[in-house]
């Protein structure tokens, strides 16, 4: 009697014809929408391109760095991590990382806090400012931010935690989303509750980076919790940490039943893993990485945006950060460096690019920043 399975964008309608005595007497059908099963994955009313996304990072992921990142093919990125107290006492500098460019792709709004009110408040703030999805942190393990009750602190109290997404699920008519950890400590790894009480009051879809607060950025991620939260709940769950390269995309995302990756340090100083991260998981198939040459050009075309957006004064100091990862990969990366310490100017910056290129690849290879801290 099952006649078809349609697809239809990221929703799968199961079709059922039904039939009596060989004769059609019609039809009843089914959306089964966010599940994986070779569609999309989709967040609320949006139907993400890519399974692939860029985890939110204080400090990196900026308007500029976003819009890089959508061009190499992200499904969605978020902005940094904002206090929802100082969006709502208008602080400008909190103001300003909720500066949404419109892109082909929804880009989330991270907020933290732990009064309801004022994180309801701040929603409304940044879907005004243009956010599609309104993302809450509740994985931050930084003290100032635990000593609040937010962050991972507010994980810990999954009744308190409720209360405050219900507050923003009725104040914004956007989707509401949780970035979350495994628990606070090894004796506590409560995600697969948290995330099904947070489903419960109309969260959207949670992603977990698989450390506990305890662990802050040691030891590896754990992915079965990770798939415990995905056995727990309906809603999509997308997957955090650790994914470097293509082959630790592999070992995670085969078989994990997840929904999608988030993927944060692994794209940082290098925007052409998010290309190969894409093609991987959406379309099984492996691309090489780019050469030396283009991954200087992706990092400099970086660089000219942060001075078309911040102008020289603070690009010279942002993109320095971007530059001098870049030199650590470079043959001579010593005299490299003492150049970019006099540089001020973005035709200075410019130079030192012309320069990279010039000097080649050290034979180490590609240099990554490594972090020992973050904010989620
Ligand atoms: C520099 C830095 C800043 C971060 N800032 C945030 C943030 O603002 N909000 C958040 O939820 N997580 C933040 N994180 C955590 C990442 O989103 C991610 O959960 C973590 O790095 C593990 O993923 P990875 O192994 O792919 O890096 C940050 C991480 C780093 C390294």
């Amino acid at each position: 009697m099952v006649e078809q399975r349609k697809k239809i964008d990221c929703a799968t309608i199961i079709e059922y014809t039904v039939r009596m005595k060989g004769t059609e007497v019609g039809k009843v059908g089914k959306a089964v929408l966010g599940q994986r099963e070779g569609s999309a994955l989709t967040i609320g009313q949006h139907v993400l391109r890519s399974k692939i996304v860029v985890a939110p990072m204080v400090g990196i992921t900026d308007a500029p760095f976003r819009t890089l990142a959508e061009e190499l093919g992200a499904g969605m990125v978020t902005t940094e991590m904002v206090s929802s107290e100082a969006l709502v006492r208008n602080i400008p500098a909190a103001l300003d990382k909720i500066d949404i460019t419109p892109l082909p792709i929804p880009t989330a709004a991270q907020i933290m806090g732990a009064s309801p009110e004022a994180m309801a408040e701040a929603s409304q703030i940044c879907v005004a400012r243009g956010a599609d999805i309104i993302d809450v942190n509740l994985g931050c393990p930084v003290r100032k931010i635990v000593n609040q009750g937010a962050g991972a602190c507010l994980a810990r109290d999954i009744s308190r935690a409720a209360a405050v997404f219900e507050a923003i699920v009725s104040a914004v008519d956007v989707p509401v989303t949780a970035k979350i950890r495994t628990g606070w400590d090894e004796d506590s790894l409560i995600a697969p509750e948290l995330a099904a009480a947070l489903e419960k009051v109309g969260v959207a879809a949670v992603t977990v980076h698989g450390r506990s607060r305890a662990q802050g950025y040691r030891g590896l991620a754990r992915w079965d919790i990770i798939r415990k939260v995905k056995e727990r709940v309906a809603i999509p769950v997308l997957g955090n940490g650790d994914v470097m390269d293509g082959p630790s995309l592999a070992e995670r995302w085969t078989d994990s039943g997840l929904d999608g990756i988030a993927i944060a340090r692994g794209v940082v100083g290098n925007f052409w893993f998010l290309r190969q991260a894409v093609e991987q998981v959406d379309h099984g198939t492996e691309i090489p990485m780019a050469p030396f040459a283009e991954r200087v050009q992706l990092a400099r075309r970086h660089v000219r945006r942060l001075l078309d957006y911040y102008g020289e004064h603070k690009a010279s100091k942002v993109g320095k950060k971007y530059l001098a990862w870049t030199i650590k990969g470079c043959a001579h990366a010593a005299r490299l460096r003492t150049s970019l310490q006099e540089a001020t100017t973005g035709s200075e910056m410019e130079r030192i690019f012309d320069d990279v290129l010039e000097s080649g690849e050290a034979t180490s290879g590609w240099f990554q920043p490594t972090f020992i801290s973050g904010e989620g």
